[in-house]
This record gives structure tokens, sequence and C-alpha cells, in this order.
């Protein structure tokens, strides 16, 4: 078996990579170790930077997204009882778009499959050799190895990719708190999204369409969601999200609930040999930024473009730059995203100093056009390099 490009993972990034470098000619096999049922319906943040959309449209996946998504521009943040709207396009000229991940990658994978595209669900990944280069998989029974030019190594943070990079170093940080995300069939109770803070802890009101509601809550990072009723977690939110004005959070049904763990990790650098690291593989970033994705579908077009210009033209130039010029803009997110958590949360080993410290802070980003501009213009997104 041989391709030009193997990519392991058939998540949001590894799928957009076969897409992208299908558009130019270039052939790709993903291997995905889950079955199409799971990858289809995990949730994930649904935020999209313009850049994201951009790329998504370019790669002819722009149809439903299109007709679904929803264009923002703006967002709140809520602290001591009052709202405080960060107008992002009037701040920057860009929009975001809330899209679920999950709709994205049923999108990728229908267009995938309808070009023909070689998409191989339950296929495990058993060892990346990036020199020679191949990889090798059990699939349906069978043990085979798929020679290439090139490996993605698009499998997220628990995958085999990193692991194939010897040397590699890491960066890390964990958060004294984690998420509890709910999806209900209630429509939102806000057309741009909440992000509040409290004593109480963190809250956050998103959304998923003019029906569904997407909330969270700041929790403690080994918290039982047995614990939480539907009940104790709608009267959790309406206390945080409470404001002086007699503003109300509507109830409804919950779909799904689940706990996220907050982490900061980059793994330098993001390449070794012929194996090239995109996506959660080499980064995570807590989720208060929404760069998670965006990070993913960067790193994938800066990949996308330097295989272009490697087949193409025979210049190794931007595959030699890769790490490099993804590692800059992931940095950046990993700063903005550590900034808005601790900005956000309520940290249980702050001292009465820590908390003065944070309220001043609120104060001066609602208050301040220019410390507003800074977390409008790295919410919608830095242009890509
Ligand atoms: C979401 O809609 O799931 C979402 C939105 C913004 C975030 C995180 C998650 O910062």
């Amino acid at each position: 078996m041989r391709t030009q490009v193997a990519i392991v993972g058939g998540g949001p990034a590894g799928l957009l990579l076969s897409q992208l470098l299908h558009r130019r000619g270039i052939a790709s096999v993903v291997l995905e170790s889950r079955d199409r049922r799971y990858v289809e319906q995990r949730q994930r943040a649904g935020m999209l930077e313009q850049g994201t959309t951009d790329v998504l449209r370019e790669s002819g996946a722009g149809e439903r997204l299109d007709r679904e998504g929803l264009v923002h521009h703006g967002l709140e943040l809520r602290f001591g009882g009052a709202g405080h709207r960060i107008p992002l396009t009037e701040m920057t000229g860009r929009t975001v778009t809330v899209y679920a991940q999950t709709e994205i990658v049923k999108d990728l994978v229908a267009l995938r499959l309808a070009d023909g595209g070689d998409v191989r669900f339950e296929a495990e990944v058993l060892e990346i050799d990036a020199s020679a280069p191949s990889v090798t998989f059990r699939h349906e029974g069978r043990v085979e190895t798929l020679d290439c030019d090139y490996v993605a190594g698009c499998d997220g943070f628990h995958g085999v990719s990193r692991p194939a990079v010897p040397g590699i170093r890491t960066f890390a940080r964990d958060y004294p708190f984690a998420w509890l995300g709910i999806l209900a069939d209630v429509p939102p109770s806000t057309d741009e999204l909440i992000y509040a803070h409290s004593d109480r802890g963190f809250a956050l009101h998103s959304l998923r369409s003019p029906k569904v509601s997407r909330l969270y809550l700041q929790v403690a990072p080994d918290e039982d969601l047995g614990a939480w009723s539907d009940a104790r977690i709608w009267d959790e939110l309406a206390a945080r999200f409470a404001t002086g004005d007699g503003w109300r959070l509507r109830e409804g049904p919950i779909t799904d609930r689940a706990v996220t763990p907050m982490r900061s990790f980059v793994a330098e650098p993001m390449r070794h040999d012929r194996l090239f690291l995109a996506g959660d593989a080499a980064h995570i970033v807590p989720p208060t930024g929404a760069k998670g994705l965006n990070l993913a579908v960067s790193d994938v077009t800066v990949l996308a473009r330097a295989l272009a210009e490697r087949y193409e033209t025979g210049s190794e130039r931007l595959l030699d730059d890769y790490s490099a010029t993804c590692l800059r803009r992931v940095w950046r997110a990993e700063h903005f995203s550590y900034w808005m958590t601790t900005l956000l949360h309520a940290d249980p080993e702050a001292d009465e100093f820590a908390r003065r410290l944070q309220r001043s802070h609120l104060e001066y980003v609602t208050s301040s056009e220019a410390a507003a501009t800074t977390l409008a213009e790295n919410y919608v997104g830095l242009p890509l390099a």
C-alpha cells in the first residue's frame, strides 16, 4: 500500500488536511482509531475564527457552515452583577462564527467519502517510521503497512504520533479546575456568548442553534458528575449569571453532559524528519479562549501549503519552516487562553490580594478601549502568517 501523505487521526485536523491536499491533487490516506459514529458525535467547542471559516470554505466544506453557522459580532463579559459588551467586529473588522466541531467533522467525512477519499475508521496505528517513512496499522483484523512520502500526526493529545518524535520538549500547566459542559434543548437566553466571573466560579453561556444552548460551569478537576442533578446545574448557572437587572436564564432538558479537564500544553518541535504533528497532538489550550480547533485548522493550513510547494516545485523551504511558523501562532494562543482563563475563573488557591488584582483586571478590560481591543483581536484570531 502506498500514498503520498499518511494521515494519522480522523478528527478535524486530519480530515481537513486530507481535503486541502485533495484540492491540490495530493493523495492521502486517513487512519482513525475510533469508529465513524464516535468521531461524529463527540462534543467539543464550536467558536470559529474568520480565518477558520475562510479555510473551510476554500476547502469546499463551507456549504452547511454558511447556512447554519451563527455569525457573531461581539461577546459579553459579566461580573459583579453587570454585563459589559466587547464589540469584536467594531474593534477588529472581523467576525466569529458558532458552528460545532462535530458538524465540521460530519461535513468533512461526507466530503472526503463523496470524492472517493480513503478514510479508514477503526484503524489502529501500531508504528510510525518517520524516516522510511511508513505507518503500520491494524484494520479489520489484518496488520498492514502504508508507505508514504510524509506522515501527518493529527491523532490528538493521547495519540501515538507525538511519542514518535525523539527528544521532543514539552511545556505544560494544569489548572485547579475543570469545566462541566451541558447541551440543553432550550433556546439560548442570549444572542452573544456570555463569559461570567463570580465568586462561585466561572460560567459560560454559548449556543448551538436557535433551539439548543451550550453552557459550562467551572468545577473541581476531579468533579463527580453524579453529584450534579439537573436542578443543581441550573441553579448554579443561574447564580453565576445573576445580574441586578432581572435577566433570566431559560431552562430545558439536558441532553449531554461531561467534565473537561483544563490544560495548557506545547510540544516542540512539531516535526521529526518526515513526520509532522498538527492540532492537539502538539498542543492543548484551556477552552476559555476557544482556540483549540482554530489552532488545528491553522496548523494543517500551513502544512498543506508547505506540502503543495514541495510537490509543485521540489522546494522543502516551507516544510523546513513548518514547526517554527506554527509555534509562533501556538504560543500566542497559549498566552491568550491562559490569560482569559486566569482573568475569568475563581482560583480556589487565590488569596485576597490576588482576588483584588483580578477584579481590577476585569474592570480594566471592560473600561479601557485599548485593553478591550487586545482581547478582541486575539479572540477573533490574528492573521495567519
Ligand atoms: C462552545 O460553544 O462550546 C464554546 C464557545 C466558546 C468557548 C468555549 C466553548 O470559549
